[in-house]
């Protein structure tokens, strides 16, 4: 059951947006306000090969600053990645981080801030506001529409041996800036526009039913969701489309403030074990389960009214004002979206062995978001999740 309103709520913005097409140009001014002079831009070889690496660095110099450059960032970083960025962080002497990229440059910058800083392990982190002193500051500027992680003070880190993530969250490791440029997103594959575009609307819907919910995250979540959701279908018709680029960026940033504030829920535990087993993308993982999670929660009356106004937000007036036939025209949105986005209509499509489904439940109900679901779950619940995904997608269940 979802906690009875007003829901309490302790929210500060910790990260500046700073938000147009072209605005990489003023990376050089804004490294200089936070107080940079030895940068090191943490990035991968994929956004070094589109040229956004050697522009930013341009910039940085043209500004005066000293700039080191980490290229080696690998997707889903381990606790061996951020100890190759911690090292080059050390040897450059450096004042402050870029993390340029995806999800994983921003978690790979973050988790070396946080030991360049206060030392240790990684583990040591693993948890809330473990850190003891100030991290360096950061400027994230994302060059995919996903994690949200430019909004967020979490670093997710994996362990090289188990693959298990670990999620490191402190205030003092946000973002001094998010730097949002649309035109760095252009030149996203197609694959990667579709998968962490689906992962971005997910985010807007677990964020706007968690127990965590308040005030301030369900404005987040359902800006993001209006955003995305008009955007989807049109950035994948016409990746050069800028105005839509625009607002899966600010869609997927503002999700990343509605996390901050809200954290996840059961589609997120569900998606975990399916990379760690399967290695099925982050966001593709998220998108089979998706449907079945918003089926189970709706029967939590506040997740049902919420997924109904969700609902309502796509549709003109009149469309249809009861509670059960929003959360149907919902999951309905979602489907189509995943569809879009090149998700397998099942787990058995995706790969996904049968014999398997039992473990994949008691892992799930592991993972740290299933606490935060507007319905609490048991390994039982997670089982039929699982099942109920693995068998083909129906609107009529
Ligand atoms: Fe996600």
């Amino acid at each position: 059951m979802l906690p009875p309103a007003p829901v309490p709520l302790d929210s500060q913005s910790r990260t500046r947006l700073v938000f147009g097409s072209g605005s990489l140009g003023r990376l050089g001014a804004l490294a200089r306000e936070v107080g940079m002079k030895r940068v090191l831009l943490v990035t991968d070889r994929g956004i070094v090969g589109a040229g956004h690496a050697d522009r930013a660095e341009a910039f940085l110099r043209a500004a005066g600053l000293v700039v080191a450059r980490f290229a080696d960032v690998r997707e889903n970083p381990t606790t061996l990645d951020v100890g190759s960025c911690l090292e080059m962080a050390r040897d450059e002497r450096i004042d402050g981080f870029v993390g340029l990229g995806g999800g994983s440059s921003m978690d790979t910058a973050k988790g070396a801030n946080f030991l360049l800083t206060n030392g240790g392990e990684m583990k040591d982190y693993w948890g809330v506001g473990k850190a003891t002193f100030p991290l360096l500051p950061l400027i994230a500027i994302p060059t995919t529409a996903g994690t949200g992680s430019e909004c967020q003070s979490a670093a997710l880190i994996a362990d090289p041996i188990s693959h298990q993530k670990m999620a490191c969250l402190d205030p003092k490791a946000a973002a001094r800036i998010a730097l949002l440029d649309p035109e760095l997103t252009v030149s996203m594959p197609q694959r990667v526009t579709a998968v962490t575009g689906v992962d971005a609307i997910a985010h807007a819907l677990e964020t706007a039913v968690t127990t965590r919910r308040t005030a301030i995250s369900s404005m987040y979540s359902r800006a993001a969701w209006g955003h995305l959701m008009s955007a989807f279908p049109l950035v994948l018709k016409n990746p050069a489309d800028l105005m839509a680029r625009a607002d899966m960026l600010l869609g997927s940033a503002m999700a990343g403030l509605a996390i901050e504030n809200s954290m996840l829920g059961a589609a997120h535990s569900m998606a975990n074990p399916l990379t760690a087993h399967f290695g099925i993308a982050h966001g593709i993982a998220v998108g089979l389960v998706l449907p079945h999670v918003i089926r189970f929660n709706a029967k939590s009356p506040e997740a049902r009214r919420e997924y109904s106004q969700l609902a309502a937000q796509l549709e003109s007036p009149g469309a249809g004002d009861d509670e059960e036939g929003g959360v149907h025209r919902l999951v309905h949105s979602v489907h189509i979206a995943m569809q879009l986005g090149g998700v397998p209509p099942d787990l058995r499509t995706a790969g996904v062995e049968e014999r398997l489904l039992p473990q994949l439940a008691v892992e799930a109900a592991q993972q740290w978001t299933a606490k935060f679901n507007p319905r609490s779950l048991n390994v039982a619940d997670f089982s039929d999740l699982y099942c109920a995904a693995f068998q083909p997608f129906s609107m009529q269940a």
